[in-house]
């Protein structure tokens, strides 16, 4: 989204449910990703969160009334055309419902409809509402409309019910609307398989062998090439990270696992970044039951070597370009140079582990671009940054 080098700003419509308190964290979460937010409220919305609240966070008035602003001002109209994005959180049923119909009866509904930037809710009620057929018909209303309804959770309601209808977890909301307003098209209509994470490699039920690989690049990598507009197939290994949003994620275990699954998204991928630490060795034999130290060997595991993934993407790459990592302490260059002949990579990421800001698990990281033509050395950047320039790379060679 074009917003002329100011910060985006986010119009965040609060309606009556309990979750409206959860909408102050929202608010938090743009702010802290650099955006400029303001509020709209129902009447309902301020049952549930004093308007002071949203005042405090975001040091502007709350629009809840379509007449109480200067005589001058159309503040419906004007907040419509002020904000980038309308994001209604938490949108109730009659919310949603006002919105498929085009009711326009209060300050909030009144917005959406004024709308001329993007409008995305998070709904959050009751299952039997969520589930009721009219909720159901409004939701495919605005979807076909191009506005986005995220899918409520599933979970122990605020009514004592059990299932769908709980407001999605704050971050993913943030997210979702962050890939709205940072959205290009730059890679839209291209398939991107990218690997990662470490893999665990049984050696029985209760024990593996695994790495210290946060998954935190490829994940950047995932997030960053969904908002430019990508197809992502994300598959990777077991990490503690939330899925990107508008990414296919593939959840596998083992370097085998690992290699099926990216071998066969790989059939409809145009390009390949392979981030994940693959496990080098795997147990020979995985027992069934969990092995003793005192009877059964486990000091003297036999291993053998796990395929790699990235050489059979690279034996199979024609002109689409597959990218590899070399994660190193020493020599780094001249083994990504080695890597790059050796998996017939179009570029290999090159990193100093040794280093304190570039290390397993951190957020920033010194990398270097190395391929058949030069090395390109980049100073130390967040990993989200990293991850840009080497989407900035890539679409270079697509
Ligand atoms: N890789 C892979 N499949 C494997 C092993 C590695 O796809 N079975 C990929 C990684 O995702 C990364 C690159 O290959 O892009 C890393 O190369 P690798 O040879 O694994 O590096 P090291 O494990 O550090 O090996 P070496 O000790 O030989 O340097």
């Amino acid at each position: 989204m074009e917003t002329e080098g100011r910060a985006p700003r986010v119009l965040v419509g609060v309606t009556g449910c309990i979750a409206a308190y959860k909408a102050c964290e929202v608010v938090r979460l743009l702010q802290k990703a650099g955006c400029e937010v303001r509020v709209c409220m129902t009447e309902g919305g301020e049952h549930f969160v004093a308007k002071a609240t949203f005042e405090a966070l975001t040091r502007y008035p709350v629009l809840d009334s379509l007449f109480s602003f200067e005589p001058t001002a159309i503040p419906h109209i004007d907040s419509a055309e002020w904000a980038d994005l309308q994001l209604i959180v938490p949108c109730t049923a009659n919310v949603l419902a006002k919105i498929a119909h085009g009711i326009a009866d209060d300050a909030l509904s009144s917005t959406v409809l004024a709308a001329v930037s993007p409008v995305m809710v998070a709904p959050a009620m009751n299952v039997h509402m969520w589930q009721n057929p009219a909720t159901q018909e409004n939701v495919q209303t605005l979807t076909r409309r191009g506005i986005q309804v995220l899918t409520p959770a599933s979970g122990y309601l605020a009514c004592g019910d059990i299932g769908e209808g709980k407001l999605p977890p704050v971050d993913q909301i943030a997210e979702a609307a962050l890939s709205v307003l940072y959205a290009n098209d730059a890679l839209k209509g291209k398939r991107l398989l990218i690997t990662a994470g470490p893999t665990h490699e049984a050696i029985d039920p209760v024990r593996y062998i695994a790495n210290a690989s946060s998954g935190k690049m490829g994940y950047a990598l995932a997030r960053e090439a969904a908002r430019r507009g990508a197809e992502v197939t994300l598959v990777t290994g077991p990490v503690s990270l939330k899925a990107p949003y508008g990414v296919k994620v593939v959840p596998v275990v083992s370097a085998q696992d690992m290699y099926e699954a990216a071998l066969s998204a790989w059939q409809e991928s145009d390009c390949a970044i392979c981030a994940a630490a693959v496990a080098d060795y795997t147990p020979k034999e995985h027992a069934d039951h969990k092995l003793k130290k005192s009877h059964e060997h486990l000091d003297r595991v036999e291993l053998v070597e796990t395929k790699d993934i990235l050489a059979a993407l690279g034996a199979s790459k024609g002109t689409r370009p597959v990218i590899g990592f070399a994660a190193e302490t020493n020599d780094v260059l001249d083994y990504a140079k080695r890597k790059l002949q050796t998996k017939q990579a179009t570029m290999i990421v090159a990193n100093d582990v040794s280093r304190q800001d570039s290390t397993f698990g951190s957020d920033t990281d010194r990398v270097s671009f190395v391929t058949d033509a030069d090395i390109e050395e980049m100073p130390v950047l967040p990993k989200s940054e990293v991850a840009s320039r080497i989407l900035d790379k890539i679409q270079t060679l697509l």
